[in-house]
């Protein structure tokens, strides 16, 4: 009799422990959904109706209580959700807070070269572009569009950047040519 009153009394204890386990279990949970959703909230933003390039160089990575944006062929995506990729010390930090559009069409990790900068993208590049876009546009938040992007910036991206020739500094008289009689100024050749 007294047996079975101790072996009663440690399945009732058993499941009273078992039970209160479980509700510690569910309060962790709860309160882990609710930090992560505050934390969603955080690193989300409004869409804009325009975002210019230092307003996404404010985003870069560094810093881990803030969003992480990316511009690519004229749009602006929250790639917080990717900070594993985008953070700091992460393979593709180079991107966070930059204009990648070149970079993503010819799959570069660091700036192009001056040779190459000037280039208009091939077929190839424009197609690789388009597919990382779609990638982004599955993945992440569009922010709204860059700005400056139809007034210059895509056909920079597009046609490669117009590199200046050096101009040389000199202190030399402008010379008059022989042939036409006009002013040149020597140092723009
Ligand atoms: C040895 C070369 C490379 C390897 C092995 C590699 C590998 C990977 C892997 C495993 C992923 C993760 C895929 C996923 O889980 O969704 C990834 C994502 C990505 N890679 Fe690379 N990668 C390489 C080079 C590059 C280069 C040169 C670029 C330059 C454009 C690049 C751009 C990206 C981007 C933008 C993502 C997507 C990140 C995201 O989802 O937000 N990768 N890569």
């Amino acid at each position: 009799m007294v047996l079975i009153a101790i072996v009663l009394v440690g399945v009732v204890i058993w499941g009273i422990a078992t039970k209160l386990e479980q509700l510690r279990e569910e309060k962790r949970f709860k309160e882990y959904l609710k930090e992560l959703n505050a934390l969603k909230a955080k690193m989300t933003l409004e869409k804009r109706d325009s975002w210019s390039l230092e307003d996404i160089a404010l985003y870069d990575g560094k810093d881990t209580e803030r969003p992480i944006l990316i511009a690519a062929n004229g749009r602006v995506f929250n790639v917080w959700r990717g900070r594993e990729f985008y953070g700091e010390n992460a393979p593709y930090h180079c991107f966070a807070g930059q204009e990648i559009t070149r970079m993503l069409a010819k799959e570069l990790l660091e700036s192009e070269a001056d040779d190459e900068k000037v280039k208009p993208l091939s077929a190839f590049e424009k197609m690789m572009l388009n597919d990382w876009v779609e990638t982004y546009q599955f993945k992440y938040d569009d922010l709204g569009p860059l700005e400056g992007w139809e007034d210059g910036l895509r056909q920079q991206a597009f046609d490669g950047i117009a590199v200046a020739e050096p101009v040389e500094e000199s202190t030399a008289e402008p010379k008059v040519s022989e042939t036409d009689g006009f002013n040149e100024v020597s140092s723009m050749h």
